[in-house]
Order: C-alpha cells, then structure tokens, then sequence
C-alpha cells in the first residue's frame, strides 16, 4: 500500500457515466483526468474501420503516427492527440463500435498501456477505463468499478441524445450496449471486470451527484485526505 500511485481508478461498461464522474473527482481532488476509451476511440477513427485486421507491423507503424497528451487539469484537463484537443468526432456510436474491436488487438493495447502509464508517471489521476484498475495502474490507491444493467444505461444515453437534439431508439441504443459489453467483457485480453481491491458501485438507483458522493466519501474514509488534501465532500 505504502507504494501504491495517487491514481483513481474508475473502470465500468459503456454509458455507466464514468466521463461525467472522473471529469467531477478529477475537479475535486485537483488531478488532471485521462479518458482512455477516448484515446480508443481516436486511434479507431484515425485508423478507420478494419484496422483491427492490419499485419502487425503495418499497426505498429501506423499507430506511431499519433501521439497523446494532456494538457489542464480538473474539469479542464484535455486530451491531445498529435497537440490537437480530440473533439466530439469521437463520440458517435459507430466510433464506439470501431473502439471496441481495435481494443480486442493485443498492439493496440500495448501501445496505449505504455503511453498510459508514462502519463499516470508524470502526473496524479484520475483515469477511466476498462482495465484501469487490473492491468494498467493496478497498485493504484482508489479503485472503482461502476455499473448499471444494460437497459438503464440505454436510458440514460437516450436521454442524453436527446437532449443533444439526436433521434435513435431505445431498442437499437439497448443492443448496441449490449454488443459492446460483450465485446469488452469477453474478449481474452484485459476483458472488462472489477480489481479484486476495487470499489463496485451500482448506479442505477443514483444520479451523477449520489455516485460522486459515494467515490468521495470512500475516497475519505480511506485516508485520501492524506493523498488529496484538496477534497471536498459535501454529505
Ligand atoms: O469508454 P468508451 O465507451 O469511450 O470506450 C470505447 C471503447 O474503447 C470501449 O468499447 C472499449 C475500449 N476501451 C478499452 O478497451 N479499454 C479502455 N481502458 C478504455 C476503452
């Protein structure tokens, strides 16, 4: 434990909320906070679809291409890729599905896991992920997994769409999560599941607040006042 990173952990499935939350316990604690599926998704769509197909050394190469950086921290912390902000261009579902099949290839993971530990070196985190707390950092301080059954983050993700003026069903949003959970849950390297020393939080009786809440008071009561002296919790 003496040893362990002043990293936190968050991993869960797809539209659990994690981006919304790190972005919150990174403001909070004053840490810069890295999305990785967003590094994911980036590599993905500068990539194109079929990457995942690629010979090894033409991935290699062409993943070389772009680098990842960060830049502000708390709730303004950016990624860069190749020093330009990675944008909304990201955040489509067919970005996602394309993210989740590059995931399932061992060099692309190397490759991100390398650059992922080098930033979580350089700086205090909070990183949202997959494998986050089981292969990436795993002797990070804070470890926590959300989660939320498919059909409430289906939900959830309709209303956000919505609320962006973008029309999609909730049948067709429930699949797609669920295509994607078994994609990332099944797949044999850094498959989606909790750290053995992680925190799980069901979500889907909590709003964003009633999960913030719950990481900072565990953070809390597990002396993070001594990691983070910045953190405020309001009960
Ligand atoms: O969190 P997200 O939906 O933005 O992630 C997109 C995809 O990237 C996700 O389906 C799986 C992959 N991913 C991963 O395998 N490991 C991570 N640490 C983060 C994301």
């Amino acid at each position: 434990m003496n040893d362990a990173l002043p990293i936190v952990t968050l991993d869960g499935p797809a539209g659990v909320g994690k981006t919304t939350l790190a972005r919150r316990v990174a403001d909070n604690l004053g840490l810069s906070y890295l999305d990785t599926g967003a590094m994911f998704r980036c590599l993905a769509l500068k990539l194109g679809p079929g990457a995942e197909k690629l010979p090894e050394k033409e991935l290699r190469s062409r993943c070389a291409q772009w680098t990842f950086t960060l830049a502000g921290h708390g709730a303004h912390s950016a990624l860069l890729c190749n020093d330009m902000p990675v944008g909304g261009e990201i955040r489509t579902e067919e970005v996602g599905m394309l993210a989740a099949r590059i995931a399932t290839v061992p060099t692309v993971r190397e490759i991100l896991c390398a650059i992922q530990r080098t930033l979580g070196n350089r700086y205090s985190l909070v990183v949202e992920g997959r494998d986050m707390g089981t292969v990436v950092f795993p002797t990070a301080r804070f470890k926590f997994f959300l989660d939320a059954a498919p059909e409430v983050r289906a939900l959830r993700r309709l209303r956000d769409l919505e609320e962006r003026g973008e029309g999609v069903d909730l049948a067709s949003l429930t699949s797609q999560i669920r295509q994607r959970d078994s994609l990332d849950r099944n797949r044999p390297i850094a498959p989606l599941r909790p750290a053995k020393d992680a925190f799980v939080i069901d979500t889907s009786n909590l709003d964003i607040e009633g999960v913030l809440n719950a990481i900072l008071q565990h953070i809390c009561a597990h002396d993070g006042a001594h990691f983070f002296p910045s953190i405020n919790v309001m009960y």
